[in-house]
């Protein structure tokens, strides 16, 4: 009988050992499930660093390394408007070199980041969570170094552009509103219709076949063709008066940023060439006459018939680009009938 006694004994040890071992075991998993995700997390800023981004991913990296992202921090214009300013770390820097946003939150002011300045707007800022996981549209394939996690704020990334182009403190910055209060909002456009367009190419090295995805360039103003869609200059004759029509095509206030000036120049002539009139119209954040978007302006001229009108509109980028860089959007030409 006392052996029974000893081995129950015994059973009840072993189970309770047992268990403790399992109850240290799973804190073990955790506490080391907790730093590994940190690691990861780690992981990904040596691996951006070390080149791996770029060579899992190298028609993407081309598209951003090219785009002002890419230079948010490195850029001259940037740099020489920051040097200026006293706070510039607390007011200045935290957009154009973040902390990644999932981080520090969507919607919320983003935070500047102690490492790889340099990147300014880099992957990591618009795409790591705390985990070490890349946030992303559906993803067609898995890889070994990073999880990938389906996100819809991706597919229609208002939100995540409203981060930095759309905090409420800093309207010099601010796309968004003005596009929220437009028809393209109302369809269910979003900024990637007209920055980041349709393409089909290979997202990475694992996948063989081209998919669909999203152009990682985000022409804005910088951009020729992208200037050629902002507006339209049309000229309507009524009897004795023409009328010359702006309107904004872009999907926000345009121009979109308050360093930017559009120049409108009508040109009057009279059928033997001496001229009537010429006006030039200044359209700035500075002038205070910005056009929102659909937005359409008019400017009434006395004509004759056979008079000729020129309409020309023109996109300077900062105050000191010089008249011969200014890039041409649009031109009419017309005899008054
Ligand atoms: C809320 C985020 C945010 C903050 C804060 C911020 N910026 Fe920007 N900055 C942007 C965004 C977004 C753009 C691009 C869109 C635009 O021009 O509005 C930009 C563009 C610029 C440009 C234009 C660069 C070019 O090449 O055309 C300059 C200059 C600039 N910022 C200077 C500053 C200065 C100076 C400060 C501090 C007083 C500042 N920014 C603070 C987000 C920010
Ligand atoms: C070993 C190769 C490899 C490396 C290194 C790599 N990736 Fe990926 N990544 C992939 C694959 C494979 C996919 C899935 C692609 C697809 O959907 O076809 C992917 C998907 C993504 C996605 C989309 C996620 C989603 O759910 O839609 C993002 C964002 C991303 N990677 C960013 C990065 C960044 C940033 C780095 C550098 C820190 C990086 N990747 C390094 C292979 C890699
Ligand atoms: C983490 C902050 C941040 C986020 C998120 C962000 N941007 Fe930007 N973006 C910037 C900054 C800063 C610049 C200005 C870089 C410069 O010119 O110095 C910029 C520049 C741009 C430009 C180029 C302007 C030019 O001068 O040509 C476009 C277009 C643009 N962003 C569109 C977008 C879109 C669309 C999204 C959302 C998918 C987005 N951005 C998300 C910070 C951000
Ligand atoms: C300004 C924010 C931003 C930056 C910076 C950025 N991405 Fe993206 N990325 C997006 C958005 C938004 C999408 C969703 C596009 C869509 O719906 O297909 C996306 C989609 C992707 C996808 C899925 C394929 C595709 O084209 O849709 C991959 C992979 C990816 N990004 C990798 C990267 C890598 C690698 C970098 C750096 C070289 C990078 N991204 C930089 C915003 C960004
Ligand atoms: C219907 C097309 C369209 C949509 C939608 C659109 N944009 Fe634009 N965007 C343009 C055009 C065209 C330009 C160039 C003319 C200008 O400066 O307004 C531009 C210019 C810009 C610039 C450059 C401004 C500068 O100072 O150089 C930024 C930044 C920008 N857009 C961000 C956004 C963001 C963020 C969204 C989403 C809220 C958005 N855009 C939605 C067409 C669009």
């Amino acid at each position: 009988m006392r052996f029974t006694v000893i081995s129950r004994i015994g059973i009840v040890g072993i189970f309770l050992c047992f268990s403790g071992l399992c109850i240290f075991s799973l804190f073990l998993s955790f506490v080391s499930d907790v730093r590994s995700n940190d690691d990861k997390y780690h992981d990904m800023f040596r691996g951006f660093e070390e080149g791996k981004c770029k060579s899992c991913h190298p028609s993407i990296w081309r598209e951003w390394e090219r785009s002002m992202h890419a230079q948010a921090w490195t850029d001259e214009i940037y740099q020489a408007a920051a040097v200026e300013i006293k706070d510039r770390e607390n007011s200045c820097d935290p957009c154009h070199a973040p902390e990644p946003i999932l981080v520090t939150g969507i919607g919320k002011m983003p935070q500047l980041r102690n490492v790889q300045r340099d990147s300014g707007v880099s992957c990591l800022v618009c795409h790591l969570d705390k985990e070490g996981a890349m946030h992303g549209p559906p993803a067609s394939a898995e890889t070994n170094f990073h999880a990938n996690v389906t996100d819809p704020l991706y597919t229609s990334p208002t939100k995540l552009c409203a981060t930095c182009h759309g905090q409420k403190s800093v309207p010099e910055h601010d796309q968004v509103s003005s596009f929220l209060d437009s028809r393209y909002a109302e369809e269910k456009k979003s900024c990637a219709t007209c920055h980041m367009p349709i393409v089909h190419r290979i997202q990475s090295t694992a996948s063989h076949e081209s998919i669909k995805g999203r152009k990682h360039t985000w022409r804005g103003s910088r951009s020729v063709a992208q200037l050629k869609s902002a507006a339209t200059v049309k000229i309507a004759f009524e009897g004795k008066k023409a009328t010359v029509i702006l309107q904004n095509k872009a999907g926000h206030l345009m121009p979109g940023g308050t360093l930017r000036t559009i120049i409108l120049d009508v040109t009057h002539l009279s059928p033997d060439g001496t001229q009537q009139q010429n006006k030039q119209v200044l359209i700035s954040e500075k002038t205070a006459n910005r056009l929102k978007p659909d937005e359409k302006r008019t400017f009434v001229f006395d004509v004759n018939v056979g008079d000729n009108l020129t309409a020309r509109l023109r996109y300077q980028l900062t105050p000191e680009t010089p008249e011969d860089k200014w890039v041409l959007m649009a031109e009419v030409d017309k005899v008054v009938p």
